[in-house]
């Protein structure tokens, strides 16, 4: 289940060029399973219709404080009551000044007094009004009284100057949503995570790598930042953008930069999570000219690389050390080989030989199998999903080994 599946979101949209980009989070929002009512002021009706968002959320749009016929339906206070969440986007100046000064004089206004849950706003304006001290004030005291903000970015506004003002990107207001709404059961851990390929190199331009993506890892590093952990992400060569939250980022190219970078890391962390496809051999000699091709066949010498996980799973002491592994047949057996060899306290045993699952695939079909022996198969799901049932896993195993979530 998604973390926004059932949620109440109120969209709050102020008068700003930015509302039309509002119709689009109010699609993803739906699509992850939200239920979407939107709260306009007058001003935003003059940049996109109340029709557009009652079409989109399939619930009635809220515009006017005093009229009848809405208020019989839902009213400012209920409305607020029933929120998990109220963002408002795009907030304007104006919107920011009334709630930051006690002023209610419509229905957005007040239903943002009347309510007790999380809000969330997402400005864009002019820089020069974003810059401008009575903003900075506002937007402080609002910091100060638990309000969440998203944005604005730099970038090219309406108002034809490059600056900071642009509406953050609707994907980053979800992702933000999600983080605010997950429960922040990791707090004080700072977790290990090792993701994507290593590359082995041959000469200048060849090395020798696999399929992994890193999306696995990354979904991990996204997932527990969201529940509150620091997250140190250790990654092989990949094209993915680093998840944004509480995460520190250190990039490795071959197995023995991963190696080390790990150990340096570890000691400060009480989980460590090793999704990363780790090359077992790199050449034994590397060319420090590019290769020429011969006219006979070639062979190369490898050696064997360290097993990262295995020097891990000899110092670990009270740490979790969750490790996967990637097969193509015996899933189950070598999963558990690993499992003891390694001193693993969870494996997760990818079957890659399905198209859907594993090396590069946006979805996972993976097997869990714990210490004790318990062998958990979970259906396809996306690589999100997945991570949050390992990390669910993860903060059964801490509260287990006497609740210490800290660094050991
Ligand atoms: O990155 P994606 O495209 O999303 O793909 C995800 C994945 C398939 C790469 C990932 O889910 C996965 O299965 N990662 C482990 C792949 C792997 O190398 O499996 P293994 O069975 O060879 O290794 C077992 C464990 O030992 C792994 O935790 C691995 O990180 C670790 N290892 C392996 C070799 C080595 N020299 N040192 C290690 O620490």
């Amino acid at each position: 289940m998604e973390i926004l599946t059932d949620k109440e979101i109120i969209l709050g949209v102020t008068g700003g060029i930015a509302a039309y980009k509002t119709a689009e989070l109010v699609r993803e929002l739906i699509k992850k399973g939200a239920r979407v009512h939107v709260v306009m002021t007058r001003n935003a009706q003059e940049f996109i219709t109340p029709l557009t968002f009652q079409t989109l959320s399939g619930n009635p749009v809220q515009t006017d404080l005093f009229s009848l016929h809405q208020d019989s339906k839902i009213g400012h206070v209920a409305l607020a009551g029933m929120a998990h969440l109220v963002a408002i986007v795009p907030a304007t100046a104006n919107i920011m000044g009334k709630v930051a000064h006690g002023i209610a004089d419509d229905f957005l206004s007040t239903m943002i007094m009347a309510s007790r849950s999380l809000v969330l706003f997402a400005p864009s304006m002019n820089v020069n009004m974003w810059e401008s001290v009575a903003v900075q004030q506002n937007v402080e005291k609002l910091k100060k009284a638990c309000y969440h903000f998203i944005g604005p970015e730099e970038g090219d506004l309406a108002c034809e100057v490059i600056g900071k003002g642009r509406l953050a990107a609707v994907v980053d207001i979800v992702e933000r949503i999600e983080g605010l709404l997950t429960e922040k059961d990791m707090n004080g851990n700072r977790i290990l995570i090792t993701a994507g390929p290593t590359h082995e190199p041959i000469d200048p331009v060849r090395f020798i790598t696999n399929r992994s993506s890193g999306r696995m890892g990354f979904a991990l590093a996204k997932m527990a930042t969201r529940r509150g952990a620091d997250v140190i992400l250790i990654s092989g060569p990949t094209h993915l953008p680093v998840p944004g939250g509480n995460i520190r980022f250190i990039s490795v190219g071959t197995a023995s930069e991963m190696r080390e970078a790990v150990l340096e890391q570890y000691k400060e962390c009480s989980v460590i999570i090793k999704a990363a496809a780790v090359s077992d051999y790199h050449p034994k000699s590397v060319s420090k000219q590019k290769l020429k091709k011969l006219d006979a066949s070639a062979s190369l010498e490898l050696e064997r690389n360290p097993d990262i996980i295995g020097e891990i799973g000899s110092l670990k002491g009270d740490r979790v050390l969750i490790g996967f592994a990637a097969e193509t047949r015996d899933l189950i057996a070598n999963a558990r080989k690993k499992l003891k060899e390694k001193h693993l306290d969870l494996i997760v045993a990818n079957d890659v030989s399905r198209s859907d699952s594993g090396f590069a695939t946006e979805t996972n079909k993976v097997v869990i199998i714990d210490s004790r022996g318990k062998v958990d198969p979970l259906p396809l799901k996306s690589k999100d999903e997945v991570a949050n049932i390992i990390l669910e896993r993860v903060v059964e195993i801490l509260t287990i080994k006497g609740g210490r979530r800290g660094k050991p």
